[in-house]
């Protein structure tokens, strides 16, 4: 075992006794400060300072530009360049800013240090918004979408971490069970990502390489994900009814163990519904906490697992609370609060191997329970409804018999008045932004809930200090300019994370539902009395088009002819046999022992296999002559646009040809990139164009918008290819139905062999960033294309 385990697995208890005094302190201080009142004096003096800026007799600016209201805050960018319209973009940004250089990053607003740096973060985030609101990227905010993030990691040169934890992100978000909130645990994980990042650049010097910075920075995207994996999977899994009540006793018992270990142990005897769960999570948190403890530095490792500790027992103390149970003393209901909120933050820093930093300890401690505070504000609803304990809640349910109870709402307050005086030290900029904050918190929860509802709950919690409160219902209603960015994007993110799992789903059922209608129309007939060779060659093309095949090409042509065109679907049934005919011959040949050699395919023996190469090869093309006569039965179509297709058609096949040709040339040679591009674009991309061309061919649309598809397929047809190349190696055989391994054996030269599987994947991105990108230029709805380009990334068949 390692020493600093050795040490963490002889003190955790004492660790969490220390900790546990230090929050009992600070609790019976701000108690102490609630009950002389002086945190409400001063309160009021700041309040009134404070409101000078935040009210204003009448708006001058409504008298200057009555139809420049304040848009929705749901439509970002317009949003955003209203703010800038209307003057009001730095302070914004300014107050948004600095509530997270104190809140994230532990820092006072009084240090020289950090307002310069406040101020550049300040001037770059201005610099990028309006850039692209001005560009108009879209209406959702453009890091949200993955090829925005993508060229981020391209920028920073981080892209093996960006593509990986892309992947992780995906594979959670998959395995969240029913029960679990999915949207959410996605959007904690990426905070957390977000935070340790932001920690590792304000760690990070100005001189620092660039490559160094990279490093960092890669580092930093692993580790977020790491730590931040505990948020679903232990507090949240806990905290919810998937597990029973043993389950979550082993599990919490392997994850204790782990802490004071420094190993995770093995997961041993599990049974049951949760099985499939637990070993992912398993396997999951130990390869994260490998990662994390292989990145420690010795003298930094002992304070993360004590504070990993710290915030897990913190935790489970805190979960084991019932609101039926009258009898919890302040202290029950407040030490674990203190103690977690403090401890999540601290690890965000500590998880990076930061030096020690007194300051930065101090002011998280504190800040903690200020958050947790508004955060609970804000949830009261739902964990009353949950039965969940919050300070919050137990206040509602026992005030009456219970006066002894700290009044949360009035120890919040304290909090503030605490973080502005003490830990602040009276500093102007924290008081602005902190009671933006609160003022804000207090809105927010308004209009959520209603006026009705939220008077109520005023009059429950504020009624101790009526003078105080009327002033802060004054702010309420009347105060301005209290709102941040960090609300906004987690608004957005929601909005977009729920929008998006929406859209996938879409995505997936018309996928299913059009590749069944596809199905349907594939398989030839046999008419009576045929001679017996014609009668094995439709057998044969039958055998291949019965195998499972995925269909996206005339899933995209049906999609964007019918949903987009408006074309008659039945209209256009022999346009989809007649793309699905031509891609199958494709295959037939491909897997000829004279191109890959290929044993099986879609799942069952390759043609050439069962029968032979001559019947393969007679298959292949009858299945072309079968594809030209369904183009030329498209009779409900101007007779010179089905023939402009056909000549169209002639060519791509003509394209593909060469491409193959240009693939099995090729063997053994080492291409630039240029070339592998032009041999996948050959050889796949046609194929994509085709599908995409076809159908806007039938339905005359303009020429410019068909450059455009010709864009978009180029790169979705080489991503799809050098996926494809990637599942040769990464793939399972099974699942794909196509032997894997096949390129090594051929000595093909394709992406991966050339740039191996890291170089592949970054190309394959950024051609998904290419392909996105020109989804814009086309006048349509580009939902379906833009899961079909997710789908074509993430595919593993
Ligand atoms: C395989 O295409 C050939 C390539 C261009 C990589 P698909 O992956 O679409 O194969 P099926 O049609 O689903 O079998
Ligand atoms: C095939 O590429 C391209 C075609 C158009 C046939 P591959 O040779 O990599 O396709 P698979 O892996 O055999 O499906
Ligand atoms: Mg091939
Ligand atoms: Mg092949
Ligand atoms: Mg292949």
């Amino acid at each position: 075992m390692h020493p600093i385990n050795e040490i963490v697995n002889e003190h955790p208890h004492t660790g969490y006794q220390l900790a546990e005094h230090k929050a009992a302190r600070y609790l019976s201080s701000l108690h102490n400060q609630m009950k002389s009142k002086s945190s409400v004096t001063a309160l009021m003096a700041d309040i009134r300072e404070w409101k000078k800026k935040h009210i204003r007799r009448f708006s001058v600016l409504s008298l200057w530009s009555p139809g420049k209201k304040k848009p929705d805050t749901q439509d970002y960018y317009r949003y955003i360049q209203w703010l800038n319209y209307t003057g009001k973009l730095d302070d914004y940004l300014d107050r948004s800013v600095s509530y997270i250089y104190m809140r994230d990053l532990g820092k006072a607003p009084d240090s020289p240090d950090t307002q310069n740096r406040i101020k550049r973060t300040i001037a770059d985030l201005h610099r990028h918004l309006l850039k692209s609101a001005r560009s108009g990227a879209g209406e959702e905010p453009d890091f949200m979408n993955l090829a925005g993030v993508y060229r981020w990691a391209q920028k920073e040169g981080v892209e093996a971490a960006v593509i990986w934890v892309i992947a992780k992100l995906r594979s959670v978000a998959a395995h969240i069970p029913e029960g679990m909130n999915a949207e959410h645990a996605q959007r904690k994980l990426i905070k957390i990502i977000v935070g340790v990042i932001l920690h590792a650049i304000e760690e990070m010097d100005d001189n620092v390489i660039p490559e160094e910075r990279s490093r960092t920075l890669d580092e930093a995207i692993r580790l977020g994900y790491s730590y931040g994996l505990t948020y679903p999977f232990v507090d949240d899994l806990l905290d919810s009814q998937i597990l029973t009540v043993p389950e979550k006793e082993q599990y919490s018992e392997l994850i204790r163990s782990a802490l004071l270990t420094g190993v995770v142990p093995v997961l041993g005897d599990w049974s049951g519904a949760n099985m499939e769960l637990i070993k992912y999570i398993h396997s999951e948190l130990s390869e994260a906490f490998e990662y994390i403890k292989q990145q420690q530095r010795p003298e930094t490792q002992h304070s993360f697992f004590g504070q990993s500790y710290v915030f897990f027992q913190a935790q489970d103390f805190d979960r084991v609370k019932v609101l039926t149970r009258g009898d919890y003393t302040n202290e029950d209901l407040y030490i674990p609060v203190i103690l977690k909120s403090s401890s999540s933050r601290l690890i965000a820093r500590s998880v990076i191997s930061a030096p020690a930093d007194e300051g930065f300890e101090e002011r998280t401690f504190f800040f903690g329970l200020y958050n947790q505070l508004a955060d609970d504000f804000a949830d009261m609803a739902q964990d009353m409804s949950d039965e969940a304990v919050t300070p919050y809640t137990y206040y509602l349910r026992y005030h009456k018999q219970r006066p002894d109870l700290i009044n949360p709402y009035e120890l919040y307050w304290a909090v503030i008045s605490n973080l502005i005086h003490s830990v602040y030290h009276s500093d102007a900029k924290a008081r602005e932004v902190i009671l933006d904050r609160a003022i804000n918190g207090l809105k927010r929860y308004k209009e959520r809930a209603g006026t009705d509802k939220y008077n109520e709950t005023m009059g429950i919690f504020a009624a101790g200090h009526p003078v105080f409160n009327g002033l802060i219902q004054i702010m309420v209603r009347k105060a301005d300019d209290v709102d941040f960015f960090d609300k906004l994007l987690r608004d957005q993110m929601i909005e977009h994370l729920k929008k998006d799992a929406r859209e996938q789903k879409e995505f997936f059922a018309t996928f299913k539902s059009v590749r069944s209608l596809i199905n349907d129309e594939l398989l030839f007939t046999k008419p009576q009395e045929l001679p017996a060779m014609k009668e094995q060659l439709i057998d044969a093309a039958n055998y291949s088009l019965e195998g499972d095949g995925k269909r996206v090409r005339p899933i995209l042509t049906w999609v964007m002819g019918v949903k987009e065109y408006g074309l008659d679907p039945a209209a256009i049934i022999p346009l989809l046999r007649s793309l699905e005919y031509m891609h199958t011959a494709s295959l037939i040949f491909d897997d000829l022992p004279s191109q890959d050699n290929a044993s099986t395919r879609r799942g069952r023996m390759t043609l050439h296999e069962l029968h032979s190469s001559a019947v393969a090869e007679l298959t292949g093309l009858y299945l072309i002559q079968k594809a030209i006569g369904e183009q030329a039965s498209l009779n409900r179509f101007k007779a010179e646009t089905v023939l402009a297709l056909i000549r169209y058609s002639a060519r791509k096949a003509e394209d593909m040809c060469m491409g193959q040709a240009m693939d099995l040339d090729a063997k053994g040679k080492i291409l630039t990139l240029e070339q592998l591009n032009n041999v996948c674009f050959y050889k796949t991309g046609v194929a994509f164009e085709a599908c995409l061309v076809m159908p806007a061919m039938l339905a005359e649309v303009s020429n410019a918008e068909i450059g455009a598809l010709k864009r978009i397929a180029y790169h979705m047809g080489i991503a799809f290819q050098i996926k494809d190349d990637l599942l040769d190696v990464e793939g399972d055989k099974d699942v794909l139905g196509k032997p894997v391994g096949n390129d090594a054996v051929n000595n093909n030269s394709n992406f991966v062999s050339i740039l191996g599987q890291e170089g592949a994947s970054k190309e394959m991105w950024d051609h998904y960033c290419k392909a996105t990108e020109a989804l814009r230029e086309i006048p349509r709805n580009i939902t379906f294309l833009k899961h079909l380009m997710n789908y074509v990334v993430n595919r593993e068949r």
